[in-house]
């Protein structure tokens, strides 16, 4: 099996610093190859400065701006002053709770590909239909989200929305149709190899489905990345 990149998005969990410390101390030891954390902002310092060869820091946000009167916002410099690695941009979360736009998550992946930070780009379909119907969706996300040049340390993660929440349906054969569409149109626009994960429902359980595929180079985790028992049995997976 073709090793796998495995990001945890930890949303805006856990809910005190001590409940962090747990999990990232947890997840720091049980780390068999490089996988990536993604904390909340509140914890990208103090976890940054634990990185190690086997444990990378993302954000999960970032704003286009380099610096200024923009209240709330975290800009790329400041990820990588802080040691982030990489940042996740355009989760659905944020697409459709706060409304992003792709104009936005266009200026967002430039400001963090200028900064040198990896960006880890989302895309998916709403609503369960054909892999047709499915990929004109993503394939018009990515028209409209990606910018003239692709860094090489950029990845994707094609997230279908209706599997984002923990405990949803996945489909792994309608997953890696997609991902291999992906990565097709990548080829043809920009000339590049890079690489594509999976997210939505990612558990011990049903990870095997999507691990026979080579197509797929690895998980975007949210619900299963907050429970120790479900971390160390997907790093047990992927490694084996
Ligand atoms: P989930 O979230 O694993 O809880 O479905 C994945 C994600 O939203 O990145």
């Amino acid at each position: 099996m073709k090793s796998k990149i495995l990001v945890l998005n930890w949303k805006m969990n856990p809910a005190s610093e001590k409940e962090a410390e747990t999990l990232f101390s947890f997840i720091k030891k049980h780390a068999k190859r490089p996988l990536v954390i993604a904390p909340p902002f509140v914890y990208l310092y103090k976890f940054s400065a634990r990185r190690d060869s086997k444990l990378k820091i993302a954000a999960q946000d970032v704003f286009y701006a380099d610096k200024g009167a923009f209240t709330g916002e975290v800009s790329a410099g400041m990820l990588k002053d802080a040691g982030v690695w990489g940042c996740i941009v355009g989760h659905s979360e944020r697409r459709v709770i706060l409304k992003e736009s792709d104009i936005l998550i266009k200026k967002k992946l430039q400001a963090v590909t200028k900064d040198g930070i990896a960006p880890i780009l989302c895309v998916g379909e709403r609503e369960k239909e054909s892999v047709y119907k499915a990929w004109a969706y993503v394939r018009g996300q990515l028209e409209k989200d990606l910018p003239e040049k692709l860094p090489g340390n950029m990845l994707i993660a094609y997230e279908p929305v209706w599997s984002i929440g923990g405990d949803k349906e996945t489909d792994a054969n309608h997953s890696e149709k997609i991902i291999g569409l992906i990565k097709k149109y990548i080829k043809k626009e920009f000339g590049k190899k890079i690489g594509v994960l999976y997210g939505g429902s990612i558990n011990c359980g049903n990870i095997a489905q999507f691990l026979k595929f080579d197509t797929i180079d690895g998980f975007l985790v949210g619900s299963a990345s907050l429970r120790k028992e479900e971390i160390s049995c997907i790093i047990n997976k992927i490694n084996n």
